[in-house]
């Protein structure tokens, strides 16, 4: 088989550059180790930057989106019960962003490269990298039940997320990693509720941190900051209700419609950032170059700015004979990564509560909070980065 671009990974970020790709006659193959519907039963975030909202559009796959995603011009900060309201649209210049979840996203993308009659392999097993960075082009191999497919083709896009094989690919006196472990993670319930309150509202408390997101008008998104002991054995629904209350200011505690959990899952909180994003013809895109807390829901819209520039360095360099954009797409796309991997730290550093916070720690998180959503130079950089910094 041969292809001008071989994607690994059928998440978000590898569909979307491969319909990207395929709109302009740029030609790829994806590889996806699980099946469509296992990728699909994904619950994942579900804020989207006005520039990932944009993405989808080009990509023709916006119109669900457009119909069934809420446009969010604000989200609340709660701390220990005093709300104070962030008006994004105001201190961001008029920007805001889509709340809309990362699983229809997804649905999507698969939907529209049907539609386009893209190339999307399922259960693939084994996939295998060569001749990487070699003076022959690069090709990929994978099984399928006893036959091993070779793939080449002119550049390989690693988008196989945080455990895929693409990144452990560099040779190691080439790859650097930097990572940040947090001694918490996030406990997060789906119900068929109304939510508690029409826009986001994220919860400081001595308690522990909590967030009231959305799906839809009828699918409540809550997660609670939980200790890395904890299992999803650990919470009944009914003891996460309670204790989502008492995080919660007394108004809006009291409106909290509660029901049985769809979905609920513990996940730990990490900061981590891989570089180079580029080695001879492999990039990295998305969670396999990168991960973000998701307290600042910056994961898939940290992935949109990988996308596109490497989008838009392929288009250069089959349309025009142009490789300056795949050139410098490492670092590129690295300046704007640890931009959100900043904002991502800052807001869980401010907002959750650290088991080994001294009280002048505690002071200094208060006032840092306090400076950030009391003064319009705050505001404004807190809006600038939640609803996306520029491509
Ligand atoms: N072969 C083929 N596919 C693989 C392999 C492999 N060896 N290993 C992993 N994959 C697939 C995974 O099954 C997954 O579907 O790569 C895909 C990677 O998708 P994501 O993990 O969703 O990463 P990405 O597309 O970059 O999207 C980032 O997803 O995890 C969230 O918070 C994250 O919102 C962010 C978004
Ligand atoms: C979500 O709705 O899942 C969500 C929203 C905002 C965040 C994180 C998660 O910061």
């Amino acid at each position: 088989m041969k292809t001008q671009v071989c994607i690994i990974g059928g998440g978000p970020s590898g569909l979307l550059l491969s319909q990207l790709l395929h709109l302009r006659g740029i030609d790829t193959v994806l590889l996806e180790k699980h099946s469509r519907e296992y990728v699909l039963g994904r619950i994942r975030a579900g804020v989207l930057e006005h520039g990932f909202a944009e993405l989808m559009r080009e990509a023709q796959c916006g119109a669900r989106m457009d119909a069934e995603g809420e446009i969010h011009d604000a989200f609340e900060v709660s701390d220990n019960g005093v709300i104070k309201r962030v008006d994004l649209k105001k201190y961001s210049g008029g920007s805001s962003v889509v709340v809309y979840g990362q699983t229809e996203v997804t649905r999507d993308l698969y939907d529209a490269r049907d539609k386009l009659g893209g190339t999307v392999i399922h259960n693939v097993e084994d996939v295998a990298l060569h001749d990487l960075n070699a003076p022959v082009p690069p090709h990929v191999t994978y099984r399928d039940g006893d036959e091993i497919i070779r793939i080449d083709c002119d550049f390989v896009v690693g988008a196989d997320g945080f455990h895929g094989p693409s990144r452990k690919a560099i040779p190691k006196d080439v790859l650097r990693e930097y990572e940040k472990v947090y001694p918490f993670g996030w406990l997060g319930i789906l119900s068929r509720t109304r939510p508690v309150h029409p826009e986001l509202i994220y919860a400081r408390h001595e308690r522990g941190f909590a967030l009231c997101s959305m799906r839809s008008q009828v699918l409540s998104r809550y997660y609670l900051q939980v200790p890395l002991t904890d299992t999803v054995a650990d919470w009944s629904d009914a003891a996460f209700w309670d204790e989502l209350r008492k995080r919660l200011p007394a108004g809006i505690a009291a409106k909290l419609e509660t029901g049985p959990s769809i979905e609920k899952s513990i996940a730990p909180l990490r900061s981590f950032v891989a570089e180079p994003m580029r080695w001879g013809n492999l990039f990295l895109a998305g969670d396999a170059a990168h991960i973000v807390p998701p307290t600042g829901a910056r994961g898939l819209n940290t992935a949109a700015s990988d996308i596109y520039y490497l989008y838009h360095g392929m288009v250069d360099h089959y349309l025009s004979g142009d490789d300056t954009g795949l050139e410098h797409y490492s670092e590129k796309a690295l300046a704007r990564v640890w931009k959100t991997q900043r904002f991502s730290w800052q807001l869980t550093s401010i907002l959750h509560t650290f088991p080994d916070a001294s009280p002048y720690d505690q002071k200094l998180q208060s006032a840092d909070l306090e400076y950030l959503l009391g003064s319009d130079a705050g505001l404004t950089t807190v809006a600038e980065n939640y609803v996306g910094l520029p491509f």
